[in-house]
């Protein structure tokens, strides 16, 4: 059997080099030229732990391939697996252009039964869609079928996550589908979900919606323990001993960003709208979200009063740690943020640096990329954390203070602990705990 996965962004290359890894015989092919050629050298063009030796691996054992012609991939493979992205529209709509694009390219080159795999999130009913876009353009009669397999890959572990998966969910509508589906899967039968394609489709975005609800839940508990003597971490933890709500996602901060939660829960929200069911409880959850960036610019101001001139150190960039991805960063709005109100950044990621050049380019002194975390702190008024790489928690936070002109901290994902801040001699802000001088 040959499995074609199209698009190898950050879901189709490691569902590609995992599905390789299973045992399966790989193509894999995408519309940037350079992904494919750098897959090809065995260089994948995003980090992922684990994920480089993976794809060396498996393009030496010789069932994994990269190739420029979607066309042949497309006719040769009896699985294809749509990994393109759907970007979310003005109106939190999930764009599918990407997906009909690449429907009509199978419909124009099917030349025998295939299975047709949505693998990005998509919304409800977009089966419908794909089956109707590919019997209109189908140049040959020939039986296909449309299935659901979407990804619950997390960004930093997502191919452990694709080799030990929760669940592997599988939408279809014919038994032969749901064979060649499970048969992929063998090795994972034990915790394999069959349903019908609907079912398959809103799993992802009603899992992923659920999970953004938890963190601005926390996030939203977190501002009423700024208001009192509770400590959000000591709630939060008191919260997750009941495993009817379980002690992950509950750690409240800058609020989720990423290419999915934000794109998600607004696409879900307008599904429904557009299907007649109110969602103001996930609009709610969207809009705590979006105020944690500005609870977190008033904490910047509360320390620093007026930030023009200010030299602020800005460490974590990526949405989240162990990926260079910044897309929906909460960084970029911090950044933007504090930029026009004149202060001078020195930002510093062990990653994503990189990606944000490309559109904070270096302007020194308003804009400085450094080279370390301590290189970032040096004479600044003030350090935020944005994101909590594991190297800031184990940062000699003497020198740090030593380095810079003022110890005035805003840890914006509760990586320090206050007593030892004060004990250290810092002002240190945090997240839904009592800020000690
Ligand atoms: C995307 C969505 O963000 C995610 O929500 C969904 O679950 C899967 O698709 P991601 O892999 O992160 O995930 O997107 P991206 O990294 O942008 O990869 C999409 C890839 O598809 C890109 O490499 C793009 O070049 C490629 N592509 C896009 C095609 O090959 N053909 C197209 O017509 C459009
Ligand atoms: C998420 C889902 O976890 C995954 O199952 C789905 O397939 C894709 O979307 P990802 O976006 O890569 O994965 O990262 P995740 O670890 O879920 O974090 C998402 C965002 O939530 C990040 O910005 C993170 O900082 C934030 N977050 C996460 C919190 O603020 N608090 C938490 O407790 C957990």
């Amino acid at each position: 059997m040959k499995i074609a996965v199209i698009g190898t962004g950050y879901v189709g290359l490691v569902t590609a080099v995992c599905l390789a890894e299973l045992g399966h015989d790989v193509v894999g092919t995408d519309v940037a030229a350079d992904k494919i050629d750098k897959a090809s050298q065995g260089t994948p063009h995003i980090y992922e732990p684990g994920l480089e030796e993976l794809l060396k691996k498996n393009l030496k054992k010789g069932n994994l391939a990269f190739i420029h012609d979607l066309d042949e991939t497309i006719q040769s493979a009896d699985v294809l697996f749509v990994c393109v992205n759907t970007p979310q529209r003005e109106d939190g709509s999930a764009d599918m252009v990407y997906v009909e694009g690449v429907s009509r390219r199978i419909a124009e080159n099917l030349n025998d039964y295939k299975v047709v795999v949505e693998k990005s999130t998509v919304p409800v009913k977009t089966s419908m869609w794909i089956k109707r876009t590919i019997d209109l353009h189908k140049k040959k009669d020939v039986e296909f079928d449309v299935a659901s397999n979407p990804e619950f890959l997390r960004e930093g572990s997502a191919v452990s996550d694709f080799l030990s998966p929760d669940r592997i969910v599988i939408g279809v509508e014919s038994e032969r589908a749901r064979d060649i589906l499970v048969k992929i899967y063998e090795r994972y039968k034990d915790r394999v979900l069959v349903t019908n394609i609907d079912t398959a489709e809103l799993i992802k975005h009603a899992s992923n919606s659920f999970l953004a609800l938890k963190i601005s839940y926390i996030n939203l508990i977190s501002e009423l323990c700024e208001k009192t003597d509770a400590d959000v971490e000591q709630v939060a933890k008191g919260m997750g001993m009941d495993p009817r709500i379980g002690n992950q996602f509950l750690r409240p901060g800058l609020g989720y960003g990423g290419s999915c939660f934000p794109k998600d829960i607004r696409a879900l929200t307008k599904i429904g709208e557009d299907l007649g069911v109110k969602f103001e409880l996930l609009k709610e959850a969207d809009k705590i979200n979006l105020r944690r960036i500005d609870t977190f610019v008033d904490k910047i101001k509360k320390a620093l009063w007026i930030l023009k001139d200010k030299t602020i150190a800005v460490l974590g960039l990526s949405f989240k740690p162990e990926t260079d991805d910044i897309r929906e960063a909460p960084s970029l709005k911090v950044i933007n943020r504090l930029l026009e109100e004149g202060a001078l950044l020195r930002l510093y990621d062990p990653q994503a640096m990189e990606n944000v050049k490309k559109t904070t380019p270096e302007k020194p002194p308003q804009v400085y990329y450094a080279k370390s975390a301590y290189d970032a702190v040096e004479k600044a008024n003030a350090l935020l954390i944005i994101t909590e790489w594991s190297e800031f928690g184990e940062l000699d936070l003497k020198k740090i203070k030593a380095l810079m002109d003022n110890p005035i901290i805003i840890d914006g994902r509760n990586i320090y602990e206050p007593a030892k801040m004060r004990e250290l001699g810092f002002e240190y802000y945090s997240v839904g705990r009592k800020q000690l001088l």
